[in-house]
């Protein structure tokens, strides 16, 4: 599989020989970060066949069936403070949905924050994870993605059934899972030059692919709060408009939303 993705990839792709493939792990950012705490450099990738222990975003799990989806990790080394990176996860969705129209002609909108939509379902998410140095600068970023790429609906668990999707189910295709990683690895390796020096271009291009914008959201992890999504700020955090009128922002590390 390392070989059909590498001959997908450009051949000066400055990240193809830094590609680490595994058929089982328990998940593809742990791996990546005991990685990255041993040195491995900007552009590692770790894409694996199944996941054991996949994670998404607050402590939630996220299903990993083998051959069926694409589970991929990449280390990046920005020289910069946490509070650069408030738009990471932002920034990786915007090269996600760039990949997933390269390949598959359709391109998915972003639930705020970080999950991937096509015909209402979620199609994929996204987990960012920072390390910092002791000067507190960002030592590492692990950004993991998960794209449910050739699943039936059988092949989620019943209590996914009325959320879940994959590429395949919307597009009626099959989906060849090597040329897709190949084209994440592209989106994200151009991400990673852009991340510092462009946020506002990620961030409104971000606002274009968000669904969640003008629509009355419920927020989850605040005793159930509602408002209409208005905007999304420079940092990725939610506006919301509360039926009182006043304005709430609220951060992706602390609420979700549905
Ligand atoms: C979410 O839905 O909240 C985010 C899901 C992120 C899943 C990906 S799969 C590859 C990487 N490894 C993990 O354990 N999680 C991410």
């Amino acid at each position: 599989m390392k070989e059909r993705i590498f001959s997908c990839l450009p051949p000066d792709h400055p990240w193809g020989r830094q590609i680490h493939w595994f058929d089982t792990v328990g998940s593809t950012n742990t791996l990546a970060k005991e990685l990255a705490a041993q040195g491995a450099p900007q552009g590692t990738a770790i894409l694996a066949g199944s996941q054991t222990a996949g994670r998404g975003r607050m402590g939630r799990s996220f299903h990993s069936p083998q051959g069926l989806g694409i589970y991929l990790s990449v280390i990046l080394r920005p020289n910069c403070s946490p509070a650069e990176l408030m738009h990471l996860t932002c920034a990786v969705g915007v090269a996600m949905c760039n990949a997933v129209e390269a390949v598959c002609g359709v391109r998915p909108g972003i639930k705020w924050i970080n999950d991937l939509i096509l015909d209402g379902r979620k199609i994929g998410g996204i987990l960012t994870e920072l390390s910092l140095s002791p000067s507190a600068g960002v030592d590492y970023a692990v950004v993991g993605i998960g794209i449910n790429c050739n699943h039936t609906l059988r092949d989620f668990p019943e209590e996914l059934h009325s959320i879940a999707g994959s590429l395949s189910m919307a597009t009626g295709r099959s989906l060849p899972t090597e040329r897709l990683s190949a084209a994440m690895l592209t989106e994200l390796e151009t991400m990673s030059r852009r991340l510092l020096a462009d946020k506002a271009g990620f961030m409104e291009s971000y606002r274009r692919d968000c669904v969640t914008l003008g629509r009355s959201v419920c927020v989850l992890s605040d005793s159930g709060i509602r408002g209409i999504a208005e905007d999304v700020d420079e940092d990725g955090a939610l506006l919301l408009r509360l039926e009182n009128g006043d304005l709430k922002r609220l951060n992706s590390g602390e609420v979700s939303v549905r």
